[in-house]
């Protein structure tokens, strides 16, 4: 990633391994949500979404590009919820 500019990110710039578990970690509002799913997240659905017939892009909502310079290696990204799976006392993500 170089340059990235979504919300908070002033030009961040960062090489993220494949193959391994990277962890975001820092205070509220520091920009993890703005780095992961903002940019990789939001770039890889676009990508995804523009391989699909005009026909069938015709029923999606059209994906800005997010303010960064370059995204290269860019694969499938997952999103997964922060909630909980299962029973019990229900807490919900921070975010
Ligand atoms: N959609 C948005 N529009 C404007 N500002 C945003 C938006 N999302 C996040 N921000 C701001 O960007 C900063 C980083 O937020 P965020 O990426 O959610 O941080 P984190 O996930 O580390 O808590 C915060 O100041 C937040 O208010
Ligand atoms: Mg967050």
């Amino acid at each position: 990633m170089r340059g990235a500019n979504e919300n908070n990110l002033r030009h961040v710039s960062l090489d993220i391994p494949k193959r391994r578990l990277t962890v975001f970690a820092g205070v509220s509002g520091s920009g993890k949500s703005s780095l992961v799913f903002d940019t990789v997240a939001a770039e890889s659905r676009r990508l995804i979404n523009d391989t699909y017939s005009t026909f069938v892009q015709g029923f999606m909502p059209t994906l800005a590009r997010p303010d960064v310079d370059a995204l290269e290696g860019l694969t499938t990204a997952i999103v997964v919820s922060q909630e909980q799976l299962g029973g019990g006392v229900r807490r919900r993500g921070s975010g």
